[in-house]
């Protein structure tokens, strides 16, 4: 069967997959989205994912398209029907089709999107070298905790990332610290051992890999604290690392030509990388 899509209550060929033009997504980046990640099957933290699709849909005034126990059927249907084991469920809501308007229409239905995409979990050797940043200001709005579609600052830097051969970038506040990466969170063990978080607020997305990770930091007794880290902090850490659904935990070795600590991945990060797929691994289906 060809990787199939779900669009507005039919699931359809991936590539015959289609909106409306007059899409308020389409046209306004009016709409949020989702990134789930799966594995061996099964949809991990589901439910915090779900949390926080209905915060965001709430924050922007949009509704649900369907009840929660609704969604996570289409997702389970559309997983099957793609014979999705490792990747992702991929889902975004816009407010829906309607003449173009800067304000709400007063009845629009609100869109849905769903795709799935198989990945492959990065090598060994992959793991062990880590990848590059580098960092750049971070222009973003002030709702960053809102998992919006409108993506342009993070796609442009992302860009700016991959032309000087780098794999992220991270987004720098006016104050030096450093926000978060493109589509992941940002983590460093500073030159005392201290595991170092940004703290949660409207200038970053709260994680669910990074929720996560601190739950599992905490049951492993690792220390940490959540609060932000300037650039000089990050280029001196003896480890740094990203999360997100698509990376878990991945170690960062150089920001911007400076090689993190000795230039490999972290003790912590490596022990911390583990705890989470370790998490993974026993994933199960939730109701
Ligand atoms: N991005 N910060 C930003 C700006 C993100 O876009 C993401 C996720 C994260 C990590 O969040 P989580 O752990 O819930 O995946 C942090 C997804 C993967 C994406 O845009 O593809």
């Amino acid at each position: 069967m060809p990787r199939q899509a779900y669009v507005n209550g039919r699931y359809c060929p991936h590539n015959e997959a289609a909106v409306h033009i007059e899409d308020r997504g389409y046209q306004f980046s009016d709409g949020v989205y989702e990134v789930v990640p799966v594995a061996k099957g099964v949809m991990v933290d589901e439910d915090p994912h779900l949390d926080r699709l209905e915060r965001s849909l709430r924050e922007l005034r949009i509704d649900m398209p369907m009840s929660r126990a609704a969604l996570k059927l289409v997702s389970r249907e559309l997983m099957r029907r793609n014979a999705l084991t490792n990747g992702i469920v991929y889902m975004q809501v816009t407010r829906g089709v309607a003449p173009r308007d800067h304000k709400f229409p007063k009845a629009a239905t609100p869109a849905l999107v769903l795709t799935t995409r198989q990945m492959k979990p990065p090598s060994a050797q992959k793991l062990a070298e880590g990848v590059r940043v580098i960092t750049v200001p971070d222009i973003r709005w002030k709702r960053c905790d809102i998992k919006s579609i409108s993506l342009l600052p993070n796609i442009l830097a992302k860009q700016k990332a991959v032309e000087v051969d780098c794999y992220e970038a991270w987004m720098v506040d006016a104050e030096d610290r450093v926000t978060e990466g493109t589509s992941t969170n940002a983590w460093i063990v500073t030159e005392d051992n201290e595991l170092v978080t940004r703290d949660v607020s409207n200038l970053i997305l709260s994680g669910i890999t990074r929720m996560r990770l601190l739950k599992l930091a905490e049951q492993a007794g690792v220390t940490f604290t959540e609060r932000s880290f300037t650039l000089e902090e990050a280029r001196k850490a003896r480890e740094a690392f990203i999360t997100s659904s698509t990376n878990f935990v991945m170690p960062v070795t150089r920001i911007d030509e400076v090689p993190v600590g000795n230039g490999h991945a972290g003790l912590v990060t490596c022990k911390l990388r583990e705890s989470y797929e370790g998490f993974v691994g026993e994933s199960k289906v939730s109701a």
